[in-house]
């Protein structure tokens, strides 16, 4: 089962998160991390900062999990530009050694390929940070993505091009298309940070902890995973039919077992 840890604020689950963070840095400085977007992993980036101050990150490798098909790597909602925005230059981590998946539309035939090869030469994510979507998507891997899924192009669900609408002038720019890890490379990272916040996730976070592992629900897949931590606040919280156990559970945890 994944760890479930219900804390009161955002804040305080970026500072969980990136407490993490620090200490495989620290043991391991050429750690892999696995980076998301979105604006559900802010708060670790965040808490990151005046973490790492001291910590020596240039070694540091990262993988984001996706990218828009299509998009100009400059336009500012490019996830490649997000990373190196919100990521790359306040954590003053080496922009060579931070790749995304390439989303040109010239070479995207064999871009999946290409990017599951450069993980795998890493030696694998060691620490992977997810949000869900409302579809209850992770990464873009919308309902339907098979568990095994590689890094592959996906077609966005009108919900998705919706939420993310407001990166952009209007939904129309959100690009239809986009490249992403599957299911099944995310499930080989070595440890998931699966993180949720608000109301509007509480029925996708419930589904993924709690529900049927099925395809129609795809960050169900933390199911099959044998070391997630599940970090959500009491809204996202709201719909888990087991949370007082969680909460039991995580109060009592010894204090070995770390995360
Ligand atoms: C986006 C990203 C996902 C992200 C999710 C939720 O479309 N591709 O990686 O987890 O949707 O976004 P947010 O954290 O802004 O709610």
């Amino acid at each position: 089962m994944a760890e479930i840890v219900i804390v009161p604020t955002a804040a305080d689950a970026g500072a969980l998160v990136a407490d993490e963070i620090v200490r495989l840095v620290s043991a391991r400085p050429d750690a892999v991390l696995g980076l998301a977007t979105g604006s559900t992993p802010l708060p670790v980036y965040e808490a990151l900062r005046p973490r790492l101050a001291g910590v020596d990150v240039s070694r540091v490798r990262g993988f984001a999990l996706d990218e828009y098909v299509g998009i100009d790597p400059q336009h500012p909602e490019s996830y490649r530009s997000v990373i190196t925005r919100e990521v790359v230059e306040p954590l003053g981590l080496n922009p060579d050694l931070i790749q995304t998946p390439n989303g040109a539309l010239a070479t995207i035939e064999h871009a999946g390929e290409d990017y599951e090869a450069a993980i795998a030469a890493a030696g694998g994510v060691d620490l992977q940070i997810l949000g869900i979507g409302t579809s209850g998507h992770i990464g873009f891997n919308e309902p339907g993505s098979s568990f095994a899924s590689r890094t592959r192009v996906k077609t966005l669900i009108e919900q998705t091009r919706a939420d993310n609408a407001r990166f952009f002038d209007s939904v129309d720019d959100v690009p239809m298309h986009c490249i992403t890890q599957g299911l099944g490379t995310i499930l080989a990272a070595r440890h998931l940070f699966l993180l949720a916040f608000g109301e509007g996730k509480a029925r996708a976070i419930a589904g993924a902890v709690e529900g049927p592992v099925t395809s129609s629900l795809p960050g169900s897949a933390i199911q099959l995973h044998e070391h997630v931590t599940v970090v959500v606040d009491e809204a996202a919280a709201s719909q888990l039919r087991n949370a007082d156990y969680y909460r039991y559970a995580y109060a009592n945890k010894p204090a070995w077992q770390g995360l």
